[in-house]
């Protein structure tokens, strides 16, 4: 499970909150209630957040604080919200502290906060016997956010509907990718995801759903290659507004071989890197001289 328990009290529990990226990602169509219908193929990485969940006492109720990001602390933060969820579903009256160490930046596509709340679920079902069942915290989840569900599913996950429709993708491919290193690179502006979407909307040129599956089904029995799956229906309106997107990934492309995505609404992107590439430094340094040297660059692997 990628939402590992780290540590474990009486009262405590410490866990890690992984990153994803998504593989693929095709948007079928815009929805009545808003939302977009897509199909997605979701990996974990090894980069991600920490999460300190301490019980205390009821009059204290909940409290999230995530230091050197004060702007997190409200009771907007999916964390605050999956534990006032976590309580109230099992009918708990518990005060319960939660300290987010932050290290994925946000509005970057890496499903941050969504993996935040679903650690912030686990690590409450670890505090007590009264545990919320694979089926609640599936339910519970998914309307604390699209992409939440995903990270429940252990190895490569496919999500349907707005996100909450999820399986798991072919055991065998998932141990595959498992170690594939991935390059997660970030320019230093974050996209809002509901903008992207509706970007992506306005130009009414969605995928065909039996082409997405049709792709996603080739990959997953084995008849084509990772390379052959990657693909994001959402760069095309990002990439037409940003243009510094496509010159870099074109240089990846020409100068490395190495092809290029960018992850859920983005704005991270990332790279798959082949086994035994020797020239990981020249692609930094090619990153940092495309996008500037404040650029967010982190070596991590896929993991379960
Ligand atoms: O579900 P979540 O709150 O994470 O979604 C954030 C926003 O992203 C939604 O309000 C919607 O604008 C957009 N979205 C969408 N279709 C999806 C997932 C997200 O349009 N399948």
């Amino acid at each position: 499970m990628s939402h590992r328990l780290l540590r474990r009290s009486a009262d405590t529990v410490e866990l890690f909150a992984p990153a994803k990226i998504n593989l693929f990602l095709s948007v079928l169509g815009k929805r009545s209630d808003g939302y977009h219908d897509l199909i997605t193929v979701m990996a974990k990485v090894s980069c991600g957040d920490l999460l300190k969940i301490r019980r205390t006492s009821p009059q204290e109720g909940v409290r999230v604080s995530c230091p050197g990001h004060e702007q997190l602390e409200d009771e907007n933060n999916l964390v605050c919200k999956a534990v006032r969820a976590w309580l109230q579903t099992t009918q708990t009256e518990w005060g319960v502290e939660v300290v987010l160490q932050k290290n994925l930046p946000i509005q970057a596509g890496l499903g941050g906060g969504s993996s935040n709340a679903v650690s912030a679920l686990l690590g409450m079902n670890e505090l007590t016997e009264k545990k919320l069942s694979d089926e609640s915290l599936r339910a519970v989840a998914a309307r604390l956010g699209s992409d939440c569900p995903g990270f429940l599913c252990s190895g490569l996950c496919l999500a349907e509907g707005r996100g909450e429709t999820i399986r798991e993708i072919d055991p065998e491919r998932s141990r595959e990718l498992r170690g594939q290193a991935v390059l997660l690179f970030r320019p230093q502006i974050g996209f809002a995801t509901p903008e992207v979407y509706q970007g992506f909307s306005d130009r009414g040129e969605f995928s065909d759903a039996k082409w997405a599956r049709n792709r996603v089904c080739r990959w997953e029995s084995g008849e084509t290659s990772l390379s052959q799956l990657l693909y994001n229906d959402l760069e095309k309106s990002v990439f037409e507004k940003h243009r510094y997107f496509s010159p870099l990934f074109r240089e990846m492309e020409r100068e490395f071989g190495i092809f290029p995505r960018m992850s859920g609404s983005g704005s991270c992107c990332f790279a798959c890197m082949p086994e035994g590439f020797a020239r990981a430094n020249e692609v930094r340094e090619l990153i940092l001289r495309s996008w500037g040297e404040c650029t967010w660059i982190e070596d991590a692997e896929l993991i379960d």
